[in-house]
């Protein structure tokens, strides 16, 4: 582990100087005064008095220096049945006609923008023209429903809105326009303007006065120049579940971020200028934020937007169809991508008729990875399958083989080690760090590197309490697990009640609060059980209220509904049971912890401070008739 060693160890040591090389890869209009202001401690800000654009850097940087021609997005669409590449120099004049649009509706540096769009190059458009102006995109999930908007909304006070009139499922069409309606009905908060995407499958009814066409928009547009920002000025503000229904609004500045997405494609992720990279995810999570759009771009290689699922458009074969088709060079996306392709091609058959020759390595976050799912994918592609772990907040990798260093062993069941720039520990209770193989609170040491999150979205107390409090000197991940003697990470579980459903994060607290608000619903509780498919799923068990209705299969199927409607389908909550009790403790903690490992199956002891011991069984029964507590 020589190379990687040496570097991890420099990435510490001498962070700022680190960094500093890295950093001389971008454009900078103003030189930075300190790479690291370490002035307000545990508040730290990389770049401080730099000045640049992430715009420029991802787009107009390489159009100079002679890359205008190569291919920056490749849109491929299986649901539309359509494809279409978009140029650097082509991606370049609709992103900078589209900032001008931007401006003409009164768009100028600073001002939020919303962008609620599916899987569309004019989405990856409507985020750089932001970048461009110097306005803060926050891009919102197609699967959340009108209530989580309206939630981002009120917190973000967007100017303006870009949306398309839809988003296309393999089994429906999702009108996204009614749910931005509905959505800027219920928020206090309203935006200027909405600029629409009509898209044929279904057209938008625009309203007077508030809604332009896209195409009109562009059509009376001029292209808009860089504006340039400060390295600490935010880029954007992307929403993720916290432990109540009011979400986090994650910031990324504008500095930092730009070094470490660029520096990562080669040192993580191996790739060279030019080639070809996919990142199977969607623009809505952060993983389509770093690797769909900013990262590959900022270092000059094409992107893929697939617009399409792993399985059923058409087949478990799409991956490697897509993959073949573009001569894509690594592969990043969720191990339930992986599951749902093994379920229905078990011996990888749809594989044969694809030339892979030039895909190199797969790399797969944003849930556990068990090793069943790793060692299948290795054996039908034959490459490294390189399991690593991020978050949200984190923008890039905390730990991965970082195969452009090194490609260290690979351990399954780990995310393997820290990536430089991490100082990654695990912590017991009282904040001491533990020896290798013992389990407790996953932390990284302050400061983090540039691209973590600074801050929270006008809430640094927020900030400070969930992520720097608990463990002072140190950034709290919410994840438990252990480092062993090699330096190998093992992420376990969540210490909070974040589920991760198909490598989507959810809060079952806020789920729950979707429950509660059912007139009937006198108590409920929500925990993820394990799935073979999408890896947790939600269950909720709710006690009613006494002379609530009878027919409890319709209260079950009404706060199913109120999920979906209120979270959104993406929530996929579809199993929900009536109970007389719910299992607490004498101080009135419902043991949730308990009901999950009874659920699957893992041996668990009643808790000596448990009110009523009996209430277990009836839990047992009602999680046995959904299917699980099997074993
Ligand atoms: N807009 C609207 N609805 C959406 C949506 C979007 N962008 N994305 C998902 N949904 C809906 C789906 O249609 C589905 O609705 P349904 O209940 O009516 O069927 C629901 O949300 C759940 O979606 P999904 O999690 O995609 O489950 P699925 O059963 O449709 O598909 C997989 C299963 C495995 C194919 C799918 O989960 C998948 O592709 N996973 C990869 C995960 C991934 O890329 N994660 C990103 C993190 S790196
Ligand atoms: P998100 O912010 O949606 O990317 O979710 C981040 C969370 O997903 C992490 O805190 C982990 O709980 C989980 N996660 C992401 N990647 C991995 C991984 N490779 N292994 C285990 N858990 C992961």
């Amino acid at each position: 582990m020589g190379a990687y060693r040496e570097l991890h160890d420099r990435s510490l040591e001498q962070a700022q100087a680190f960094w500093a090389e890295a950093a001389e890869a971008l454009h900078w209009d103003r030189r930075w005064d300190t790479v690291l202001d370490d002035s307000e401690p545990p508040f730290y800000r990389w770049f401080a008095g730099g000045q640049l654009n992430s715009c420029y850097n991802a787009l107009d940087r390489h159009v100079e220096a002679g890359r205008g021609a190569q291919a920056a997005v490749i849109h491929d669409s299986p649901l539309t049945g359509s494809q279409c590449t978009l140029s650097y120099r082509e991606l370049l004049e609709h992103t900078a006609l589209f900032a001008g649009a931007l401006a003409a509706k009164g768009v100028t540096r600073g001002d939020r923008v919303i962008v609620y769009m599916p899987m569309v190059p004019e989405a990856i458009v409507a985020v750089l023209a932001c970048a461009r102006i110097g306005a803060v995109h926050s891009v919102v999930f197609g699967g959340f429903a009108a209530n989580e908007l309206a939630t981002r909304i009120d917190d973000a006070k967007p100017k303006a809105i870009v949306s398309a009139s839809c988003g296309i499922e393999p089994n429906r069409l999702v009108p996204y326009k009614p749910l931005l309606d509905h959505a800027i009905e219920l928020a206090s908060h309203k935006p200027d303007t909405c600029i629409i995407l009509q898209r044929p499958q279904a057209e938008a009814k625009l309203l007077a006065g508030r809604d332009t066409d896209w195409r009109d928009a562009v059509g009376a547009a001029q292209p808009h120049d860089c504006v340039i920002v400060n390295a600490t000025d935010p880029l954007y503000i992307l929403y993720t579940s916290g432990t109540t229904g009011q979400p986090k609004g994650i910031v990324r500045d504008n500095g930092g971020h730009a070094v470490a997405l660029h520096w990562s494609m080669r040192n993580i992720y191996g790739v060279d200028p030019g080639e070809v990279y996919w990142a199977a995810s969607d623009i809505g999570w952060v993983v389509g934020h770093s690797y769909i759009i900013y990262a590959p771009l900022l270092h000059g290689n094409t992107t893929i937007l697939y617009e399409g699922k792993p399985v059923g458009t058409p087949d478990a074969g799409a991956f490697w169809r897509v993959a073949a088709e573009h001569k894509v060079a690594c592969l990043f996306t969720a191990p339930t991508a992986f599951r749902a392709i093994r379920q229905q091609d078990p011996d990888g058959a749809l594989l044969g008729s694809y030339d892979l020759s030039p895909l190199r390595t797969l790399f797969l976050a944003g849930e556990r990875c068990d090793p069943d799912t790793l060692h299948w994918a290795e054996d039908k592609l034959g490459i490294p399958v390189i399991d690593h772990w991020w978050q949200t907040e984190t923008g890039w990798p905390i730990a991965a083989s970082c195969i452009g260093i090194e490609a260290l062993p690979v351990k399954a069941g780990s995310v393997s080690c820290a990536a430089p720039g991490w100082d990654v520990l695990a912590l017991d209770d009282d904040g001491r760090p533990l020896e290798p193989g013992q389990v407790g609170a996953i932390a990284c040491k302050l400061p983090l590197p540039p691209g973590a999150l600074p801050e929270l979205w006008n809430a640094r107390q927020r900030f400070y309490d969930a992520y720097l409090n608990r463990f002072p000197g140190y950034y709290e991940t919410g994840d438990a697990g252990y480092i062993d003697a090699d330096g190998y990470i093992y992420i376990m579980s969540r210490t909070d009640d974040i589920i991760n459903v198909a490598g989507h994060r959810l809060s079952t607290g806020a789920i729950e609060e979707v429950l509660a608000s059912h007139p009937d619903v006198a108590e409920c509780a929500v925990f993820g059980v394990a799935d073979e498919l999408k890896g947790q799923l939600p269950v909720g068990l709710l006690v009613l209220k006494a002379g609530a209705g009878q027919n409890h299969d319709d209260t079950v199927a009404e706060v199913v509904r109120l999920v979906r409607e209120r979270i959104g389908p993406v929530a996929a909550f579809k199993q929900a049971s009536v109970v007389a009790r719910l299992p607490k403790t004498r101080s009135g903690k419902i043991l949730r912890g308990t009901m999950r490992k009874i659920a699957d199956g893992e041996p668990y002891s009643v808790p000596a401070t448990i009110e009523d011991a009996d209430v277990l069984a009836e839990i047992r029964q009602s999680l046995v008739a959904l299917g699980y507590a099997t074993t």
